[in-house]
């Protein structure tokens, strides 16, 4: 008696349909496997299908059924009927070809590359409220970059320091935001409530001054939904446009609901990646950068961290266009073994963020790969390990821009502006890991 039907959810006949989701895998069968016996339960497992034959099937199952229609040694392309996705729930869409199927015993490395979703899926999503736009906006200004600063050390300032002596200092310095660390909160030497009623005061004296606009991304991060809803009620009734969510840690329905809250309140949301690469580092297994950040676009966050190349931060040049790319065009190419083709539909461009290990000798590079024009660039360390002080260190950073924006390199640009020249003798052109 047939016990097993992997082998059915294995068609390389099967021509997906406009409607199919279409997910790209790498794949390793674990030793003693056929790939066969492993993309069958790759494909099954993350569909309709279990461990054994049934004896009991539902009218509905072969339109449940998910196909992989392409494998070779590495790779496999898996199709799955729209139909087994509930709208608009990005933790539904996980629970499938992210689910069950990274735990089992015949798979030794599984890796989910990126997801071809149909527009027919996309309609579901509202995606970014403002995304590029924020620049225009918000700030007000034809181009980027948008810069931000986080406090640093990373914890322990309380929220008089954090607003007066950092914030304040970096407004004065001509950068647009500051930043909440991930791992800053609700903390009980700096409390959320505080933090936000100083960072409003300060800003509204920082604006006051420099007739610019300043902006936050405080951390709203939450131990639940109920208190995330206070949180961000909280940011938008002190005035600020923008909050920012760490969206791995939080969690998809989290991060959902923190979209929710954004259209609602006509708010940006600056999206923190910390975690990720517990699952996207391993490149044979876990989940891409690059298809995390599609998924934050989709969900509807306006702008997310997705890599420097010169920074502290792991990852590849080749990955970090192709996901670039991925957030900021309506339409993008497959890259084989990197990304499948996309549509975006209504969706709007989100804003990528260059954030970890920044400082003013780096901009130049960074600017070649990114431009300048739609893009987030944060300089924690490398703005407060400033010899002269937070302010000059703001300084430098936004003259490191001016240079490169003149076609001026920072050697000659620094001459004539000692902010630029102390950052450059500090740290010169290093690269730190
Ligand atoms: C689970 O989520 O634990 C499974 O769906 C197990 O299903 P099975 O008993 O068919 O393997
Ligand atoms: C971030 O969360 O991206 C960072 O806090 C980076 O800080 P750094 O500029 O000091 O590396
Ligand atoms: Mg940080």
């Amino acid at each position: 008696m047939k016990i097993e039907w992997y082998h059915e959810f294995v068609d390389t006949k099967y021509r997906p349909s406009r409607t199919d989701v279409k997910v790209l895998f790498y794949y390793e069968p674990a030793p003693g496997v056929s790939k066969e016996d492993a993309i069958g339960r790759i494909a099954s497992e993350s569909s309709s299908g279990t461990w054994t034959t049934l004896t009991t099937l539902p009218k509905l199952l072969p339109k449940v059924k998910a196909y992989a229609y392409y494998y070779d040694e590495r790779y496999v392309k898996i199709a799955y009927p729209l139909l087994i996705f509930e709208e608009g729930s990005i933790a539904g869409m996980m629970s499938g070809f992210g689910g069950n199927v990274y735990g089992m015993k015949a798979v030794q490395n599984l890796r989910l590359i990126d997801a071809e979703l149909p527009l027919e899926y996309i309609k579901h999503f509202k995606g970014p409220t403002y995304g590029r736009d924020a620049i225009r906006r918000i700030f007000k200004r034809k181009s980027g970059p948008i810069t931000a600063v986080v406090p640093k050390p990373k914890i322990g300032y309380t929220a008089f320091e954090h607003a007066a002596k950092v914030a304040y200092a970096v407004w004065r310095g001509g950068m647009d935001c500051i930043k909440d660390d991930e791992n800053l909160t609700n903390q009980k030497f700096n409390r959320f409530e505080r933090r936000v009623e100083l960072v409003a005061k300060y800003r509204d004296k920082a604006e006051k001054e420099t007739g610019e606009v300043k902006e936050a991304f405080l951390n709203v991060t939450s131990p639940n939904l109920k208190e995330l809803e206070r949180r961000v009620k909280l940011v938008h009734d002190h005035g600020f446009r923008y909050f920012m969510i760490d969206v791995v840690v939080s969690g998809f329905t989290a991060v959902q609901t923190a979209t929710e809250l954004a259209h609602d309140y006509d708010m940006a949301i600056h999206g923190h990646r910390a975690m990720h690469a517990m699952m996207t580092r391993n490149p044979k297994h876990g989940m891409s950068m690059l298809f995390l950040a599609k998924l934050m676009r989709l969900a509807g966050i306006d702008q997310l961290h997705i890599g420097t190349v010169v920074g502290k931060l792991a990852g590849e040049e080749r990955e970090i266009i192709a996901t670039k790319e991925m957030i900021t065009q309506q339409e993008v190419d497959e890259i084989p073994g990197l990304r499948m083709p996309q549509k975006w539909g209504k969706i709007k461009p989100m804003l990528p963020v260059a954030s970890g290990g920044l400082h003013p000798g780096l901009l130049p590079e960074l600017f070649k790969i990114y431009g300048t024009t739609d893009i987030v660039v944060q300089v924690g360390g490398g703005t407060q390990g400033h010899p002269m002080g937070i302010e000059a260190g703001a300084r430098a950073v936004v003259q490191a821009i001016e240079a490169y924006k003149k076609g001026v390199s920072l050697d000659e640009y620094a001459e004539t502006h000692k902010e630029l020249k102390a950052a450059l003798d500090k740290w010169g052109y290093m690269k730190p890991i």
